[in-house]
């Protein structure tokens, strides 16, 4: 199948990791537009690309424009570009939102783009080795063919595997992929703190911490079914111990309660495994 060449409006955390991941796997980005004139400069310089100052400018420059800018800016950036006087025939446009349908990219439509949305179910930090996260990684796919192929062959090409994102509910799809992304930091954050407290080194707290939670990941990896990957004392029945945690975490209320609500979510999953 033939490659299409890339416009990325947007040089932050997902455009810089997937112009850097495209440009490895053969594509060409030929046209890198942002808000700050440099970012787009310093990701363009990188991937050999045209750094240009509007997203107009970069459509005109490509045939699969990716729309990698924050979910709340998709709408402006996509009306903004239907406004641009230019030959629209033959583009295609995305978004990489989880949280938002292709219904965000109707005014691009109306112009006679194929739209669609295109969502790695990962995360990316904006560092180079982000690319490192893509191989194995699901993405999620809403468009029409013959944009749906072509999709669902550039996320192949980025070792990453293909899914239909058509009809699935976005805020409730995304909500669960926060969850375990971005809360789970925030517990590793949680975590560390009440390690460092207990007596821990800082650095020892957190490395240890982040090694533990690769091994829970890992477990989960393994089976197909999270109460398979459960260990820790739900899954052994120690009460005692969960007692004693809540009771160890009584200087913060609220860290005691969001621990006794997962805890009780957490014997439930236990329980549903012992079934
Ligand atoms: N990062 C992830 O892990 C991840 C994973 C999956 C999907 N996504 C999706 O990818 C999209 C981008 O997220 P991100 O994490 O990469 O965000 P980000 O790091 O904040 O990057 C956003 C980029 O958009 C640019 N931008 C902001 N407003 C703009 C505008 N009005 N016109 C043109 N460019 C604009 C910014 O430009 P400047 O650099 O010049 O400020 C920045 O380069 C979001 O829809 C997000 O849901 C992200």
């Amino acid at each position: 199948m033939d490659r299409p060449t890339i416009a990325i409006v947007g040089p932050g955390r997902a455009g810089s990791t997937l112009a850097r991941a495209l440009t490895a796997s053969g594509y060409y980005v030929a046209a890198v537009a942002g808000r700050h004139p440099e970012h787009a400069r310093a990701l363009a310089y990188e991937v050999t690309a045209r750094p240009v100052s509007t997203p107009a400018a970069a459509a005109a420059l490509a045939e699969l424009v990716i729309l990698a800018v924050p979910d709340d800016a998709v709408a402006q950036v996509a009306a903004g570009l239907a406004a641009a006087e230019m030959e629209w025939g033959g583009k295609q446009a995305v978004h990489l939102s989880g949280a938002q349908d292709r219904s965000v990219l109707a005014p691009l439509q109306a112009r006679g783009v194929e739209t669609g949305v295109f969502h790695p179910l990962q995360t990316f930090r904006k560092a180079p080795e982000a690319v490192r996260n893509l191989p194995g990684t699901l993405i999620g796919i809403d468009a029409d063919p013959p944009l749906r192929r072509r999709l669902e062959q550039v996320a192949r090409d980025l070792r990453g595997e293909p899914f239909d994102l058509s009809g699935v509910n976005r805020p409730v799809y995304h909500a669960a992929a926060v969850l375990v992304a971005n809360y789970a930091i925030t517990l590793l954050a949680e975590a560390t703190a009440l390690m460092e407290e207990a007596g821990v080194e800082r650095k020892t707290a957190y490395r240890g911490l982040t090694r533990l939670l690769l091994g829970s990941a890992g477990n989960s990896l393994a089976v197909d079914d999270p109460a398979q990957a459960l260990t820790g004392p739900a899954a052994r029945g120690d009460r005692g111990t969960i007692a004693r945690h809540l009771r160890a975490l009584s200087g913060d209320p609220e860290l005691q309660e969001i621990y006794r609500l997962m805890a009780d979510r957490t014997a439930a999953l236990s329980n549903k495994e012992e079934k």
